[in-house]
């Protein structure tokens, strides 16, 4: 969700104004990707990089996530959503805890989306937060596959995405779900996350919906044990 600070430079406010209007348009592109019939949502909201920006800047983060349920939860739950976060939370305040706890018991019951919140998330943390768990759970190294280590990944029960959008103009990925993306299709965009709206949510589906996913195989010639017959 990238462009917030931008956004609110240009209009001369402070930076955390510009990610309070980023909820907000979470919100709209959560009911839009919904109305569109997407089941599961998976959000950037704090990546393990973020501790670098000034403190205000963090803290104000940091107290966005309270502020933020206690504006949105309640509606985000009689739309169906499911909220889950998905990052180091030990590392969190116990308020920030709290709230995402809090968050997710509220909406457990919800099946209609899945909106993960990636917060102190880092595709790399992932990757070796997996390794770890498999290890201490003394999973043989000669047994170790990419299935195995799938399980302990933190979005392990979630389909790998199909499609990844990236607003702000920036085409990278930061360090954004590096082991659930390998066939991902990218829609990159110069949109500011706050300015996100319907019709940027129609022209990534309209983008997702012309290519032609392989999977590393030829032309029309579609793996029947890949991609999204496998995924959901
Ligand atoms: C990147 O834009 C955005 C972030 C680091 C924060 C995104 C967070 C939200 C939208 C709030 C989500 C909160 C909850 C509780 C789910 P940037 O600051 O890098 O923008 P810039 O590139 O214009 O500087």
């Amino acid at each position: 969700m990238d462009g917030n600070g931008r956004w609110a430079t240009q209009r001369g406010l402070p930076r955390l104004l510009g990610h309070k209007e980023g909820v907000e348009a979470l919100v709209r592109a959560v009911r839009a990707f919904t109305n569109k019939g997407v089941q599961t949502l998976t959000v950037y909201a704090f990546s393990t990089e973020n501790w670098s920006r000034p403190e205000p800047e963090v803290s104000g983060l940091m107290s966005l996530v309270p502020t933020a349920m206690k504006a949105h939860l309640e509606q985000l739950a009689r739309q169906g959503v499911r909220l889950r976060a998905v990052g180091d939370l030990s590392a969190l305040s116990p308020k920030v805890r709290q709230a995402f706890a809090r968050m997710e018991e509220y909406t457990a019951g919800n099946r209609r989306v899945t909106l993960n919140v990636a917060f102190n998330y880092g595709g790399r943390w992932d990757v070796v937060q997996a390794c770890r768990r498999a290890m201490a759970d003394g999973v043989d190294p000669q047994a170790l596959d990419e299935r195995t280590l799938s399980r302990y990944t933190a979005l392990a029960d979630t389909p790998d995405p199909d499609l990844l959008i990236r607003t702000g103009g920036e085409c990278r990925l930061s360090n954004f779900l590096l082991w659930q993306l390998a066939y991902a299709e990218m829609f990159f965009t110069e949109r500011l996350w706050p300015e996100f709206d319907d019709e940027d949510v129609n022209q990534a589906l309209a983008f997702y919906a012309s290519r032609e996913r392989r999977f590393g195989s030829l032309p029309g010639h579609h793996p029947p044990a890949a991609g999204l017959a496998a995924h959901g």
